[in-house]
């Protein structure tokens, strides 16, 4: 019998293992962002794999569009993290003028690729101190596993600035993993840091009302959930 030589480029990539260690590097430096861009830049090289990269949009939103039907002719939406693109795709199919933003430069970029014949614009912008001329400004209002991927003490302002994107009369989409109010913030060892029924109350205000609320278990681990909330501003 002859023993083959191991060929360790042909082993598949556990995705999760370069955007950890990404993370961790970053988060130990007090940079709880400056892992985005090392990864979708390392991705791009081929050197790393986005975990959360389906290749499709996310499936609660593919609900949502095709329960609410939504017509965005004449309307505009925002998405937040958008990462490479898929979501904001959607949405702009369903002819909203659409704004899609990330904090990492590389994932806009790859979004641009990904989607060349694209009706979105992409932007670099950052969430915790996004563009004023957002304030109000979109009658529809994207948030997917954006505001968990940033630690538990950063969550509160994150929160705060997705509502305030939403125009009177606008809507709020999130979509997270979710976790029970009684485990402890400590006992979360993020990215991510999901979120509490709690923090998914804590995006309404005294005129953004949560309207519809639904807990299902996540498509990829049975044991984990997922929130989609939907939210409307008076
Ligand atoms: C877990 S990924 C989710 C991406 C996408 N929403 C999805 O569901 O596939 C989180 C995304 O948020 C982006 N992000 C993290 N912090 C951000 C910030 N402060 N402002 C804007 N984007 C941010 C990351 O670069 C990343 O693309």
């Amino acid at each position: 019998m002859t023993s083959e030589p191991v060929d360790s480029a042909a082993e598949p990539v556990d995705p999760t293992v370069v955007s950890r260690r990404l993370a961790r590097e970053s988060l130990g430096q007090d940079d709880p962002t400056g892992w985005f861009e090392r990864l979708y830049s390392a991705a791009s090289e081929g050197d790393a794999v986005i975990p959360w990269d389906r290749g499709t949009a996310n499936p609660l939103l593919v609900d949502w569009v095709d329960t609410a039907e939504p017509s965005g002719a004449g309307l505009r939406a925002l998405i937040v993290g958008a990462g490479t693109g898929w979501d904001a795709e959607l949405i702009a199919d369903q002819g909203y003028d659409t704004t899609a933003f990330d904090i990492s430069p590389s994932a806009v970029e790859t979004a641009e690729r990904n989607h060349p014949d694209s009706k979105a614009t992409y932007e670099v912008a950052d969430l915790l101190n996004p563009p004023a001329e957002w304030h109000r400004a979109f009658d529809l209002v994207v948030e997917i596993f954006t505001v968990q991927a940033l630690p538990i003490a950063l969550q509160p302002e994150a929160t705060a600035h997705v509502g305030d994107f939403v125009r009177p009369g606008g809507t709020l989409v999130v979509i997270a993993s979710a976790r029970d109010d009684d485990t402890p913030d400590d006992a979360i060892e993020g990215p991510p840091w999901p979120l509490t029924r709690a923090a998914i109350d804590a995006f309404t205000g005294p005129d953004l009302k949560l309207i519809q609320l639904n807990r299902s278990p996540s498509p990829s681990a049975a044991t984990n959930y997922r929130w989609q909330a939907e939210y409307l501003r008076d």
